[in-house]
């Protein structure tokens, strides 16, 4: 392997390239759809206690693995813990699996971002548009197949940092945008309620599968529980808070998130009324809300535009993040060079993601545990997977290597560890029990055995 484990110039930088890895599609696409979906308020309170508790406590442990380790996820596991080596081959499974997924809406961006510049905005936001393009059998492929040969090119020829370097100029652009956009529909009639809706918790909304859902969106959002973070900190310099590290990307990639609910859940309630069906549209939500703000702004098809060029850049930075991931664990593990591993993973990528672009449309009637395709690979990574890998950490961290090593190396240069108390509390105790029962109770749902 080239020269992998440079590290990062300091603390704004390894922040900004664990941040570009965070912030994406999880933000802007689904978080608002999620929050629509189960309750708003209650939702988004949920998310917030959960992110300070569990997301804080995992981000920590993951950084310090990989910084103390000076490895990926595979190396770092097995370097605690002989036994535990299975660990970092069951997180390289969720980047694997969520890449051609992901390169699917990937795909409805990059189609949206041509409709807007060629002036087809105002078709874009007809009722029915959406639902039908997904479910053609050519279109949606097309699409997906551009948007994962530019993530595979990328990641061919190396040049991620240049993508990194565009994003970063991007990244507070596309914030702005949205708060913008947030602002202009909160003064639209009816986006009041829809504002209520999504900050006022309610809780008679409250229920198993808010829970669950946060969770597993927190999971996604932040790249936790798939070994992503703990590669970032193999790259981390030992004189950087990694405390304070993870406060300003929670930070970040939370905001972001609010922002992209407070810019599409209002403007649902403005334009097609706060119904339990506007609602619980799922992954259409903001491709069929967003071109109807658009359309009612003037210069909507620029600024249209202008915004799904920005999310798609969010998109790209964490879809080339994915497969780099799973690039380097196959040229590591099968010692691979670089070009036959990334064509490797590409038609792997091509073949789940054509069937998932198609599970949309012509395969719909094909379910998996009651799922289309798309909905399958979301659920078995972010409910399944990932909380299967969290809890393993927890006890891999809380009583094999005991939490003591990770403040030990937190705290390393005289950094206090303001929270090891809380650290260790949950990373033992609440963290483990709290999301295997949330485990338990997804699946016996999923499973049909529960009604929540
Ligand atoms: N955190 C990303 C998002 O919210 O869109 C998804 C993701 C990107 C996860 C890259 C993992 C990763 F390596």
């Amino acid at each position: 392997m080239e020269q992998k484990r440079s590290s990062f110039t300091g603390k704004l930088g390894f922040i900004l390239a664990a941040a570009g890895s965070a912030v994406g599609l999880g933000n802007i696409w689904r978080f608002p759809y999620l929050a629509a979906q189960y309750g708003g308020g209650i939702f988004l309170l949920v998310y917030i206690i959960l992110a300070v508790t569990f997301g804080f406590t995992l981000m920590m442990a993951e950084i310090a693995i990989g910084r103390k380790t000076g490895l990926s996820a595979i190396g770092a596991f097995k370097a605690l813990n002989k036994k535990f080596a299975f660990l970092g081959y069951l997180a390289a499974i969720v980047p694997a699996l969520i890449l051609p997924y992901y390169s699917v809406i990937g795909g409805w961006v990059t189609k949206y971002l041509v409709s807007f510049t060629t002036g087809q905005g105002t078709n874009a936001a007809t009722d029915g548009y959406f639902g039908e393009f997904i479910a053609e059998a050519g279109e949606p492929v097309i699409w997906f197949l551009i948007f994962i040969g530019i993530t595979a090119l990328v990641v061919l020829l190396g040049v991620e940092k240049g993508i990194e370097k565009v994003s970063k100029i991007m990244m507070p652009v596309l914030v702005l945008l949205t708060v913008f956009i947030a602002v202009y529909t909160l003064f639209m009639p009816g986006a009041i309620d829809g504002l209520i809706y999504y900050v006022k918790p309610d809780f008679s909304q409250f229920s198993f599968m808010t829970v669950l859902a946060a969770l597993g969106q927190l999971f996604y959002s932040m790249s936790l529980a798939m070994g992503i973070m703990i590669t970032y900190g193999s790259y981390m310099k030992k004189d950087v808070s990694i405390e304070s590290s993870v406060r300003h990307i929670e930070i970040f990639d939370t905001g972001i998130a609010f922002f992209a609910g407070l810019m599409i859940i209002p403007a649902v309630f403005a334009f097609s009324g706060g119904s339990e069906e506007n609602l619980t549209k799922g992954p259409s939500l903001m491709f069929e809300t967003l071109p109807k703000v658009f359309d009612s702004m003037p210069a909507g098809d620029i600024i249209g535009a202008v915004f799904f060029l920005l999310v798609l850049f969010a998109a790209l930075t964490s879809s080339i993040s994915l497969m780099e991931t799973v690039v380097s664990i196959v040229m590591d593990k099968l010692k691979w060079k670089r070009i036959p591993a990334c064509l490797a993973v590409l038609g792997f990528s091509v073949a789940l993601g054509v069937v998932t672009s198609l599970g949309n449309g012509v395969w719909s009637n094909i379910r998996v545990l009651g799922f289309v395709f798309l909905d399958f690979f979301d659920f078995i990574t972010n409910s399944v997977i990932m909380p299967i890998v969290a809890i393993i950490t927890c006890v891999l961290v809380g009583f094999i290597i005991k939490p003591k090593a990770v403040i030990e190396e937190v705290e390393i240069g005289g950094t206090k560890f303001k929270a090891k108390k809380l650290f260790s509390v949950m990373i033992k105790y609440i963290a483990p029990i709290c999301i295997f029962a949330i485990l338990v109770f997804s699946v016996l749902e999923a499973l049909g055995v529960l009604k929540v």
